[in-house]
């Protein structure tokens, strides 16, 4: 473990800089609840899945294999009364926790029968705004879904873009300390000469918050000038990781909390939906959600224009390295990925190998 912070790259994991395996058995964020009409049913490819999901009469999100279980057809295409979906081919019908209904083409003495049949329903949490998929054949055991600080604030804005790009290289703006200056050049934010040396204290996230790091509360820094703005004064922040991708930040001022969430959902192994989603309790600060929603979309694009220049580096199959201390925490999470697919593979509760660490380096 990283108890000494020597300055010279770690060769031994190198070859780790992507490993581009989706973690399954595991919560991703599927989308914002506003996204998501009561009576209403959307499609999404999640991790290389065709999932329906939708919101039933009682205003209940639910989720099922969008394939029809007889000819495959996506049953997101037919139609949903807020009770049951209808199959557009041959109109099987189906509850929201998958059970079959009805096969209007069987004879009674033939087999099978609807009771017979059932697509399957996937685990869906609603919580802070927005809805959790489990994407795992578990039923007991899972891991803890991931949610905001529990300090009164209020969910403001959620944005999302496309990376074209697996999720291992998606989420490196996450967890990468040592881009802002370069790719996030804004006058509100990060002024490029603004580079400084930094030290900051991390520590394993206790198990009831899941597999992960946090960067420990510490005053916010001196060149994050966008969150003085708008908090009103010196903030302390608190940064967390779990696997397999969502971050959580919480900034705190004497008065005022914001929390930022951003979550890497994999469409497929080749592209990733990178989810921001926003709160606080700054009162009157909702006239500032067309400016925020402008800026963050700005900001996630800078993000994946960076990454993509990284993939497309990467095509050539390049040398690369993880350098101390700068790179450690994208040394964490591919060491957190292999813990977690050990663990699965030995049918054991995953370790969090890491330990209580300072880090230091310049942004
Ligand atoms: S394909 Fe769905 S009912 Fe036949
Ligand atoms: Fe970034």
């Amino acid at each position: 473990m990283d108890t000494a912070t020597p300055q010279t790259p770690d060769l031994s994991d190198q070859t780790h800089n992507v490993d581009g395996v989706l973690l399954r058995e595991c919560w991703y964020y599927a989308l914002p609840s506003h996204a998501l009409k009561r009576r209403s049913t959307v499609h999404r490819t999640l991790l290389g899945d065709a999932v329906l999901l939708g919101r039933d009469a009682d205003g209940k999100a639910f989720a099922l294999r969008d394939t029809c279980p007889h000819r495959g057809t996506l049953l997101s295409k037919g139609a949903f009364d807020g009770r049951e979906v209808q199959c557009p081919y041959h109109g099987w019908r189906f509850r929201t926790d998958g059970q079959c209904t009805a096969i209007p083409s069987q004879l009674a003495d033939q087999k099978p029968q609807a009771q017979d049949i059932r697509a399957l329903a996937y685990r869906l949490v609603e919580r802070d705004g927005n809805i959790w998929i489990y994407m795992g054949a578990r039923k007991e055991g899972l891991p803890p879904v991931p949610s905001v600080p529990n300090v009164g604030v209020r969910f403001q804005l959620h944005e999302s873009v496309i990376f074209d790009c697996n999720i291992d290289i998606a989420v490196s703006g996450l967890m990468d300390p040592a881009h802002g200056a370069f790719v996030h050049r804004s006058a509100l934010w990060r002024a490029a000469d603004s580079i400084h040396e930094k030290q900051k204290a991390f520590s394993p996230l206790p198990e009831d918050e899941g597999l992960g790091w946090r960067m420990d509360r510490h005053p916010a820094s001196k060149n994050s000038k966008a969150y003085r703005l708008f908090l009103g004064g010196a903030p302390e922040t608190e940064i967390s990781y779990r696997i397999p991708a969502t971050r959580i930040e919480h900034a705190q001022t004497k008065k005022y909390n914001y929390c930022g969430l951003t979550a890497c959902t994999p469409i497929t192994a080749e592209r990733t939906e990178v989810h921001h989603v926003m709160y606080w309790d700054v009162p009157g600060a909702s006239i500032m959600r067309p400016i925020v929603r402008v800026l963050t979309k700005r900001f996630l694009d800078q993000d994946r224009r960076a990454v993509m220049a990284m993939q497309d580096g990467l095509a050539f199959n390049p040398p690369t390295m993880l350098i101390q201390d700068a790179d450690t925490q994208t040394r964490w999470y591919f060491r957190l990925k292999r813990e977690l697919l050990a663990a699965q593979a030995e049918g054991r509760v995953p370790r969090n190998p890491l330990m209580p660490v300072m880090l230091r380096w310049r942004s």
